[in-house]
C-alpha cells in the first residue's frame, strides 16, 4: 500500500470511490470539487500495489485550524488499517507544516469513525443539531 497526494488525474477514480461511500444526504464531493481540494487542500490517497485506488483523507487548510473534512476507504478494504495509516500521515503532515490541532465533524451514528477519531485523540466539543440533510446530528470534534 502506498500513499501519496492525489494529483489531478485522480479526480475521475476520487469521483467514483466517493460515490461508494456517500449517499445525497451525506455531501458527497463532485469531481470538480475533487479537482478544487488537490489544488487548494491536503488530499492524500492510499493506493494498492496494482494501483487500485482503496482510500482517500482530505483535510481543509484553513488559517487557525485545519479541517479534516472527509475519509473513505472502500468497501472491499475496510478493518485492515487503511483509515488509521491515512489518518497517521495526515495528522504528521499537518504537524510539519505547524498545524497541531484540527477540527472535524462526523455523523452521531458513525460508531466506526467516532472509535477511530478517538483513536487518534480526537474528542468531540458540541453536538451540531440536524447537521445532515436527513436530520442526523453531527458531533464536531476536535485534536
Ligand atoms: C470509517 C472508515 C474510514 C474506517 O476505515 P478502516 O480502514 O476500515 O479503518 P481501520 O481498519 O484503520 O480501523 C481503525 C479503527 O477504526 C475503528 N473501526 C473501523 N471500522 C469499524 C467498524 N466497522 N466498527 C467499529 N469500529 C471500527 C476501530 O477502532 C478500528 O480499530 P480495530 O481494527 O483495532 O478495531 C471506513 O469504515 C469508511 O470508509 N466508512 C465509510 C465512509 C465514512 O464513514 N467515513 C468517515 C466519515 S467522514
Amino acid at each position: 500500500m502506498t500513499v501519496r497526494a492525489a494529483a489531478a488525474a485522480d479526480a475521475a477514480a476520487l469521483e467514483q470511490l466517493e460515490r461508494t461511500l456517500f449517499s445525497a444526504e451525506n455531501y458527497p464531493l463532485s469531481r470538480r470539487a475533487f479537482y478544487y481540494h488537490i489544488r487548494h487542500s491536503l488530499l492524500l490517497i492510499a493506493q494498492t500495489d496494482s494501483g487500485e485506488m482503496a482510500g482517500y483523507i482530505l483535510a481543509l487548510l484553513r488559517r487557525r485550524e485545519p479541517k479534516l473534512y472527509s475519509l473513505g476507504i472502500a468497501p472491499a478494504y475496510r478493518k485492515m488499517g487503511i483509515a488509521s495509516l491515512l489518518m497517521e500521515r495526515m495528522l504528521s503532515e499537518l504537524a510539519s507544516r505547524g498545524f497541531m490541532r484540527c477540527v472535524l465533524e462526523v455523523r452521531c451514528d458513525n460508531n466506526a469513525a467516532i472509535d477511530l477519531y478517538r483513536r487518534f485523540g480526537f474528542e468531540t466539543v458540541k453536538t451540531l443539531e440536524g447537521f445532515y440533510k436527513d436530520g442526523c446530528n453531527a458531533y464536531l470534534m476536535r485534536h
